[in-house]
C-alpha cells in the first residue's frame, strides 16, 4: 500500500488546491449557469446539491482519481463480499447483508449468513406481531403497552434516532422508551412513568458486558420483581439482543427470549440487526422492512453507480477535500427536520468512533488529519444558538443541511417557513454581505457616515462558505433507511482514503479500565492504586465531602 501522500492524485490535489485558494463560489455561479446541474445528483427521492462548495468539476475529477488510486472500489467489494476488512479484530463487516432482500449465499466464519439472518428476522417478526396483537402478555396476563430499550452507544443511538424520526409511524398499542445512561436518573425517571405489569424490557448489548447496560438491566429487573413478586416474571418481561448467549443466560434471560446477531455487525451499524427490535415494535414490521429496503437501495447505488455519480463517494470525498486540503477540523450537520433531532448524536458515533483513528493499515501513525469533529443540531434552533460562528467566525466549517419537501403535519405554513429558513442559511453562507452594502444600508437608515463606517465591519458576512443540501420528499421509513446508509458509506469512503480501520474502537477501552480502581478509591478505607495528581485531588475532595480520610 502506497502512503496516501505519495499517491499521484494526492500530489495533483495539492497543486490544484493552490489554484483554488482564492476560488469564489459566487463568481462561479455567475459565470456558469449550469453549476447546479453539474454539481448535484439524485438517488431515488434524494437530491444532493453540492454546488455550494469550493470545488470545480476539475476538483471532483481529482478527488475521484484519489478514490481510484486508493482502491476504493476494491475495498467496497471486499466489504460487501464479507472479507475481513476489520483487520485489527479479524472480522468481516456485513451490516449491508442484513438489509438485502435477496442475499447471495455467503458463509462467514462458518456461519451461513443468509440462513441465519432470515431465521432471526422471522423470529423478530413473530415476536413483534405477538406484542402488537396482544398475544404476548405480561406475567399478570395484561398486554404489553410500554417497551424500554436498555442499551448504550450503537445499542441505543441508532434505534432511538430511528424511533424519534419515525414517531409519526408509531403503532398505537405500544410506546417505546430508551434508557442508556449510567446516571440512575435516566432509568428512575423512565420507570416512574411505567406500570410493571405492562412493561417489556429489551436488554440490547452486542457484548452483554457493558457496565451501563448491565447496571440498568439489573436495576430494571429488581424494580419489576419488587412489584410483581414472582421470579418467573422475568421471562415475560425481558428479552435480550446480543451476540453473547452465555452472558444473556447468566443474567437470567431465557435463551428462548434472545435474538442474536453476529460479530460481523459493528455496534454502530447494528440497527439493521436484532438491535432494531425496538424500531420494529414502534413502527410495525412492514415499516421496519421499508427502512431496511431504503438502506438496501442506497447500498445498491453505492455498489453500482460510477464514482462521479455516487452520492456517498461524493459526500465522502468532499469531506477529504476540506479536512486534508483546506484544513477544516469540524463538520456541521443541520437537519431542518425536528424528527431528526437525534441524527447528530447518531452520526457522531458513526463518524467519530469509525474514523477517529491515527494509525493506518500499515500499522503506522498517519501524517494527515482523519475523522472530523461532528456536531450540529436541528434547524431552526441552531440559527438562534451557534450559527453566528458558522457565518462570522474565523473557522471554515463544511456543513450538511437536510430538509423534507413535504411535511406530514397539517401545519403547512410553518413547514414553508422551515424550508425557506434552511435555504436562506445556505444562501447567506454562500453570498455573504459586503461592507459597502452594509454601510449604504446604515446610511439609508439615517446613520452618519462615521457611525456607519464603524459599525459595518461587525455586520459583514464574509460569504463563500460551503454547504451541502440533502433534499428528500418526506421522512418515511424508506427515506430514513437511505439517509442512514448514505452516511454509513460516506464514513466508509473516508476511512478507506485515510487507510485506517473504520470498524474497530480501541480508543474507548482505556477509560473503561481506569474506572474500577477509581470507583474503589472513592469509598475504600484508604486510596489505593496509582493516580495522577489531579485525579487524586478530585478523589480526596469527594472523600472529604463524605467524611472519609484522605
Ligand atoms: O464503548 C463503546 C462501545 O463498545 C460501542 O462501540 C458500542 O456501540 C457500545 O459500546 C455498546 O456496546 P454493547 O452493545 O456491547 O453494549
Amino acid at each position: 500500500m502506497k502512503p496516501l501522500k505519495h499517491l499521484p492524485a494526492w500530489k495533483a490535489l495539492e497543486q490544484h488546491f493552490k489554484s483554488m485558494r482564492s476560488f469564489d463560489m459566487r463568481a462561479a455561479f455567475r459565470e456558469d449557469a449550469s453549476r447546479f446541474d453539474q454539481l448535484s445528483l439524485r438517488c431515488g427521492n434524494l437530491l444532493l446539491d453540492y454546488s455550494k462548495n469550493r470545488v470545480t468539476t476539475e476538483t471532483i475529477q481529482h478527488l475521484m482519481q484519489l478514490a481510484r488510486e486508493s482502491e476504493l472500489e476494491a475495498m467496497r467489494n471486499a466489504m460487501f463480499t464479507g472479507e475481513r476488512i476489520n483487520f485489527t479484530e479479524q472480522r468481516a463487516v456485513l451490516h449491508t447483508a442484513l438489509r438485502a432482500p435477496v442475499r447471495p449465499p455467503l458463509v462467514v466464519e462458518g456461519v451461513d449468513v443468509e440462513h441465519e439472518i432470515s431465521k432471526v428476522l422471522k423470529r423478530m417478526q413473530r415476536f413483534v406481531e405477538s406484542v402488537h396483537n396482544g398475544n404476548w402478555r405480561g406475567h399478570t396476563g395484561k398486554p404489553i403497552r410500554n417497551v424500554v430499550n436498555i442499551g448504550i452507544g450503537g445499542s441505543d443511538l441508532g434505534p432511538a434516532m430511528a424511533c424519534h424520526a419515525l414517531d409519526h409511524y408509531a403503532v398505537e398499542s405500544v410506546r417505546v422508551y430508551f434508557v442508556s445512561n449510567l446516571d440512575p436518573a435516566h432509568l428512575a425517571g423512565t420507570l416512574a412513568q411505567l406500570d410493571p405489569e405492562t412493561t417489556l424490557f429489551i436488554v440490547a448489548s452486542k457484548t452483554f458486558t457493558t457496565l451501563e447496560t448491565l447496571a440498568n438491566a439489573n436495576s430494571a429487573k429488581a424494580w419489576l420483581l419488587a412489584a410483581l413478586r414472582a421470579p418467573g416474571a422475568v421471562a415475560q418481561h425481558f428479552v435480550a439482543l446480543s451476540t453473547n448467549a452465555q452472558a444473556v443466560e447468566a443474567f437470567g434471560i431465557d435463551p428462548e427470549n434472545m435474538f442474536i446477531f453476529w460479530d460481523w455487525v459493528g455496534g454502530r451499524y447494528s440497527l439493521w440487526s436484532a438491535i432494531g427490535l425496538s424500531i420494529a415494535l414502534q413502527i410495525g414490521w412492514g415499516n421496519f422492512q421499508a427502512l431496511l429496503a431504503g438502506a438496501h437501495a442506497m447500498d445498491t447505488h453505492f455498489r453500482e453507480a460510477p464514482l462521479e455519480a455516487n452520492m456517498p463517494v461524493i459526500l465522502g470525498m468532499l469531506g477529504i477535500w476540506y479536512a486534508n486540503f483546506w484544513g477544516t477540523d469540524t463538520y456541521g450537520i443541520f437537519p431542518y427536520d425536528q424528527r431528526l433531532r437525534l441524527l447528530v448524536p447518531f452520526l457522531q458515533q458513526l463518524d467519530m468512533e469509525s474514523n477517529g483513528k491515527n494509525v493506518n493499515r500499515a500499522n503506522k501513525r498517519v501524517n494527515y488529519n482523519t475523522g472530523p469533529i461532528v456536531w450540529g443540531a436541528p434547524g431552526t434552533n441552531g440559527q438562534h444558538a451557534f450559527f453566528e460562528l458558522v457565518h462570522q467566525g474565523t473557522r471554515l466549517i463544511p456543513t450538511d443541511f437536510l430538509m423534507a419537501a413535504v411535511n406530514p403535519t397539517p401545519l403547512a405554513d410553518q413547514h414553508e417557513w422551515l424550508l425557506a429558513n434552511c435555504m436562506a442559511q445556505t444562501e447567506a453562507l454562500l453570498k455573504g454581505k459586503s461592507r459597502a452594502v452594509i454601510e449604504a444600508e446604515l446610511i439609508a437608515q439615517g446613520m452618519s457616515r462615521e457611525e456607519a463606517r464603524a459599525l459595518a465591519p461587525h455586520k459583514v458576512f464574509p460569504g463563500n462558505r460551503p454547504s451541502n443540501t440533502l433534499l428528500y420528499q418526506k421522512l418515511d421509513p424508506h427515506t430514513l433507511g437511505m439517509l442512514i446508509a448514505l452516511y454509513e458509506h460516506k464514513v466508509f469512503v473516508q476511512g478507506m482514503i485515510w487507510q485506517i480501520n473504520s470498524f474497530d474502537q480501541w480508543g474507548v477501552e482505556l477509560g473503561k479500565q481506569l474506572a474500577p480502581p477509581i470507583r474503589a478509591a472513592l469509598s475504600s478505607v484508604r486510596v489505593i492504586g496509582e493516580h495522577d495528581g489531579s485525579t487524586l485531588g478530585l478523589i480526596a475532595d469527594i472523600r472529604r465531602r463524605r467524611g472519609l480520610s484522605t
